[in-house]
């Protein structure tokens, strides 16, 4: 797998050092909140277990799946819950926890319908964002890095469900989707 990455841009140090940052603003600013990380499938797997090692206040975890990508590399921009949430988020504070945002396309619509279940907050916490391609306007409480506009994989993140055990964050080769 590693020939197909053309560059490292986050080695598992530096993830790991910043999802401690990250676990560590998160666990004081929700100390005394019924906090709730909602990880959205399956590119937050990684992120969402590492952050949550890193919360040292109770919090609770689910998850949902939604699709906007198939396997190209460009946002479709159509939505589908492919999975909702397992319990009422009514009255608790939530954090999103995304991969990364590109378009913003997914995130617009998962906020619109998640405030519609009444949380007494809601916020996002991405590890990756990606402000060249944005379309839709998103507010992002936590970032972990700004990145440019290249097709990055690993840690979490696919091109057509493969690369996500890589454990650092490169840059896919464009031949390989091209
Ligand atoms: P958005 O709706 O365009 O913001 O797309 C967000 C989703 O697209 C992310 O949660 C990822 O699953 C996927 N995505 C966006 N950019 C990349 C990338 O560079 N590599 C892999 N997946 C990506
Ligand atoms: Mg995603």
């Amino acid at each position: 797998m590693r020939e197909d990455i053309k560059e490292i841009l986050m080695d598992e140090n530096k993830i790991r050092e910043k999802i401690k940052e990250l676990g560590h603003n998160i666990s004081e600013e929700y100390n005394g909140k019924e906090l709730v990380l909602i990880g959205v499938l399956k590119g937050s797997v990684m992120f969402m277990s590492d952050l949550m090692k890193e919360i040292t206040i109770p919090c609770s975890m689910d998850f949902m799946a939604v699709s906007s990508y198939g396997s190209s590399t460009k946002s479709s921009g159509v939505v589908r819950i492919l999975k909702d949430l397992d319990f009422e988020i009514e009255g608790k504070d939530v954090l999103i926890v995304e991969d990364i945002i590109d378009s913003g396309v997914t995130l617009k619509y998962l906020i619109e319908y998640l405030n519609g279940r009444k949380p007494n907050s809601l916020e996002i916490v991405c590890l990756l964002d990606k402000p060249e391609r944005r379309k839709a306007h998103i507010d992002v409480k936590y970032t972990g890095f700004t990145v440019p506009d290249y097709f990055l994989v690993g840690y979490g993140l696919d091109y057509a469900e493969k690369y996500r055990n890589l454990p650092y964050i490169g840059i896919l080769k464009e031949e390989i989707y091209k």
